[in-house]
């Protein structure tokens, strides 16, 4: 399951986004045998894509005036993120890892910002971020870094940097949009915060060598680092359920505790230069037409 938002109205609506139409037949299976009574919509979306996402938010937007659901977002998840070893292009030229982790979300949010500003109680967003982006200490914010196209280019693709600095622009986003909802005065409408689940033993580690994984995990655990699946979803729980004026904060370690990001992801400047840059990238599709979405 990738993304995840839940819509207001007599009955909560659950909406499941993901790449595969098994996985998500599967995911609503799953939900279902927890609780038969769940209404459940799942769409095919990929997170990478800025076209998929345009494409998924004007079908859910079809979606709700079709069903006379209320036409709104009250709980945007961000969760969608993939360590990825060797270099991906996506279809619009982007780095595969930086477009799933950074830019898939930043255009989500933008684009279902209406729904959840139209929420009639105070809606969410989590990011899911990562305690990675403590590793960086200084970046670099132009095109083609937030694009991921200067690294498609080193001889090795450094993908543990670039996973770290995905997640700390993540990070930067969410405290920008934070701010300007606060400036907007929109910030008691909606509320963005981050979700660090902790080491887990997911599938994160897909693409790393099997013996290099297991050896990793192996280690996490006898440190006692590695938590287990339930409790790794806690952080993200407790920023999506936290009470109405949470905002800008970073939940990590379940039990509602939350705790500092680095100190470079609370540099305002940089939050800002990001988002303008962001912005500008996406301005412009491959093709070298206008978009106006961003
Ligand atoms: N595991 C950890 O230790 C850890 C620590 C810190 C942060 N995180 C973050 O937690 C989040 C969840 O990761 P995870 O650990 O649960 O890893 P995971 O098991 O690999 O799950 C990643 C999810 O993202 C989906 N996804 C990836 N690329 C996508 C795309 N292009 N379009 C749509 N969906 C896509 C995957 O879909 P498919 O099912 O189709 O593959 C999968 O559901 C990520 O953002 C990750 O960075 C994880």
């Amino acid at each position: 399951m990738a993304g995840f938002c839940s819509l207001p109205n007599s009955c909560h609506n659950k909406i499941t986004v993901g790449r595969s139409e098994q996985l998500l037949s599967e995911a609503i299976t799953k939900i279902k045998g927890w609780n038969e009574d769940a209404h459940l919509k799942a769409f095919q979306a990929d997170l990478s894509s800025v076209e998929s996402i345009i494409k998924f938010s004007t079908s859910l937007r079809q979606w709700l005036l079709d069903s006379d659901l209320h036409c709104s977002v009250q709980i945007l998840i961000n969760n969608a993120g993939i360590l990825a070893t060797s270099p991906r292009v996506t279809t619009e030229g982007y780095d595969k890892m930086i477009a799933t982790n950074y830019i898939g979300p930043f255009v989500m949010t933008k684009l279902l910002l209406p729904l959840l500003e139209s929420s009639p109680v105070s809606s969410k967003i989590v990011n899911v971020t990562s305690f990675t982006h403590r590793a960086v200490t200084n970046m670099q914010v132009d095109e083609g870094t937030v694009s991921g196209k200067r690294f498609l280019k080193s001889k090795q693709y450094p993908y543990a940097q670039i996973y770290e600095y995905s997640k700390l622009c993540l990070l930067l986003f969410s405290y920008e949009l934070h701010r300007q909802l606060c400036q907007m005065g929109k910030s008691h409408q909606i509320f963005v915060n981050v979700a660090d689940p902790g080491v887990v033993q997911t599938n994160i580690m897909r693409e790393v060598p099997a013996s290099l994984s297991w050896v990793a995990f192996f280690v996490l655990k006898r440190l006692r680092l590695l938590k287990s699946f339930e409790s790794g979803n806690d952080s993200i729980i407790d920023a999506a359920l936290t009470p109405p004026g949470t905002s800008g904060v970073y939940f990590f370690g379940g039990k509602g505790r939350t705790i500092n990001s680095s100190a470079l992801s609370q540099d305002t400047k940089l939050a800002h230069e990001l988002w303008e840059t962001t912005s500008d990238l996406l301005s412009v599709t491959p093709f070298g037409n206008k978009r106006n979405n961003f």
